[in-house]
């Protein structure tokens, strides 16, 4: 049986548990254990799911036999226990962005390479039906040559006011949702970034006392190398599903290379271009000046 465990359990880590449990009830994996910093929260989905809890990784590790890991810490926590389960030789699906930093993805990268570690991404635009079906046009020549596009999204203001308060002034509209698009236009056009150019505002978050953008306008220039081939799946909870289809496929003697190259997934090489992008996009954001990737 396939042994899963998932770090890091509020708003989003809790639809990891519901994905996991799912499948638990298909009899692909099951959930072994949760860990979460905030006790009263532990206590609550100990109580929910009947999973054993943690409030330190380092102990969950020791203790339980876990194959992979799902990590839904706070976006600017994400290194850490990547790195620490990747050195354990764990299986790894981190929540988006891979790491807020490119130094960041790549000791991530170096140590699951290491260790023979699959990263995972959730980037769970690509499972979209409208975007699959937008992806499979561009790609099949529909529209010509990609000369640009135009991505455009917003969030309602409780999202960093009220949601992730804690730590929306560790982030940005870029690594929270700017990053899905990114990895999605990557992933349709086959390239990735050359050069960002960015401006924000920060008005109405910092009179909150929230230190973050209000807004963020990009441009970002493509490599455009338009190829490729993909196996299309579903969407949402389906992301997360694909994750653990991935660990199966390995651990029952399955080839690295034959999955990245036949998968919808997005690899732990997809992470740090998309971080490639937004450090740009903000380096940007700081200087005034286009920033070259
Ligand atoms: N795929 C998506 O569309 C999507 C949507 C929402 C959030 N996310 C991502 O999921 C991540 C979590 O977001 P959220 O909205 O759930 O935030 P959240 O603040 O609700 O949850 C994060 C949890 O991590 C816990 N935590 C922090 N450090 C920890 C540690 N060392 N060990 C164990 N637990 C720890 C916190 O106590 C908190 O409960 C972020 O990176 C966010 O960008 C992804």
């Amino acid at each position: 049986m396939l042994n899963l465990a998932v770090i890091g359990t509020g708003r989003y880590g809790k639809n990891i548990i519901d994905a996991f449990k799912q499948l638990e009830r298909q009899g692909l994996a099951q959930l072994v254990s949760i860990c979460e910093i905030n006790r009263d929260l532990l206590d609550l989905h100990c109580e929910r799911y009947q999973v054993k809890g943690y409030t330190d990784y380092t102990t969950m590790f020791e203790k339980e036999k876990i194959d992979a890991v799902a990590i839904a810490t706070p976006d600017h926590l994400h290194r850490e226990p990547c790195v620490y389960a990747a050195k354990l030789g764990k299986h790894i699906l981190v929540e988006k962005p891979m790491d807020v930093s490119v130094e960041g993805c790549l000791e991530i990268m170096e140590t699951a390479k290491k260790n023979n570690v699959l990263i995972q991404v959730d980037f769970h635009k690509r499972y979209d039906p409208h975007h699959q079906q937008l992806c499979k046009d561009v790609r099949s020549g529909k529209f010509g040559i990609i000369e640009y596009g135009y991505v455009h999204m917003e969030d309602r203001i409780e999202v960093p006011s009220k949601w992730f308060s804690s730590w929306a002034h560790m982030s940005s509209p870029v690594w929270f949702l700017g990053v899905h698009f990114i990895d999605l236009v990557r992933w349709c056009i086959n390239s990735n970034g050359k050069c960002a150019y960015a401006t924000g505002h920060k008005i109405k978050l910092k009179q909150m006392r929230i230190d973050t953008y209000d807004s963020v306008s990009a441009k970002v220039l493509f490599e455009n190398d338009v190829s490729g081939k993909t196996v299309y799946k579903g969407y949402g909870i389906e992301s997360i599903s694909d994750f653990v289809y991935n660990v199966r496929y390995l651990k029952d003697g399955g080839d690295f290379g034959q999955l990245k190259k036949n998968s919808i997934s997005a690899f732990g090489e997809d992470g740090l271009e998309v971080t490639k992008i937004a450090a740009a996009i903000h380096k940007s954001l700081e200087t005034g000046e286009p920033v070259f990737i």
